[in-house]
């Protein structure tokens, strides 16, 4: 099991030790990161969000795919942040990135903003999941599309990684809150492993009827 402190830094990195968990997490993450932004099949010019990018690993990718279409990254962790608006000074220099303070329950965007939204890792610390989906079919435009990533309950109970405060879901329940928000959800994507298993799941708002 992860000790407390470690589990905290993983829900919110911050100081030191904060940057080093974000350097582990980027590499630990990779594959996953990897699926989940292909599954959301990003088009040049569209406007992106990455809600609790952390290490920061994604965005890279994220300003490649969307070429003229600008780059948003939020995070709850000052230090996450700080780090990214410096790693990423050209891309924020040349408006193509934003990077901000904030948390998924109350996104600081206004409504129909954004033609893509990503989330890995994050599904853990909703505490109200209700409402932080709400919020990410309320800021992405018609047919836009969500791409959620998360090790499943039965990954993480099995596994090495069981960290205490995590807040475990399994995808059925994860699926069943999506279509609750709205979402219509195209394809679910799994990475079989026992203890590193993952779920990419591509939730898509519908368009305006009519
Ligand atoms: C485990 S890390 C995952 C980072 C990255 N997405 C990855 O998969 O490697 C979780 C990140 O989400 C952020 N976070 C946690 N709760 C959040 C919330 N309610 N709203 C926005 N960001 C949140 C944390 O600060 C942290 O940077």
């Amino acid at each position: 099991m992860l000790g407390r402190a470690l589990a905290r830094q993983l829900s919110r990195p911050e100081g030191v030790l904060g940057r080093i968990v974000a350097r582990l997490m980027n590499r630990f993450n990779r594959d996953m990161s990897r699926m989940a932004i292909a599954a959301m099949e990003v088009a040049r010019g569209d406007d992106v969000l990455e809600i609790g990018f952390g290490g920061g690993a994604s965005l890279d990718p994220l300003l490649v795919a969307a070429g003229t279409g600008k780059v948003t990254g939020l995070d709850l962790s000052e230090t996450m942040v700080l780090r990214a608006q410096r790693r990423f000074a050209w891309a924020v220099r040349e408006g193509r990135l934003q990077v901000r303070l904030g948390q998924v329950e109350h996104l600081p965007f206004a409504g129909e903003s954004f033609d893509r939204v990503l989330t890995s890792n994050t599904i853990y610390f909703w505490a109200d999941a209700r409402r932080a989906l709400a919020e990410i079919f309320r800021v992405l435009r018609p047919c836009g599309r969500l791409s959620l990533a998360f090790s499943p309950r039965s990954v993480l109970e099995r596994g090495r990684l069981h960290p205490p405060g995590f807040i475990l879901r399994d995808e059925a329940e994860v699926l069943q809150l999506a279509k609750g928000a709205g979402f219509v959800v195209g394809r679910v994507d799994r990475h079989e492993h026992p203890a590193r298993g993952f779920v990419i799941i591509a939730a898509d708002k519908p368009g305006r009827a009519g």
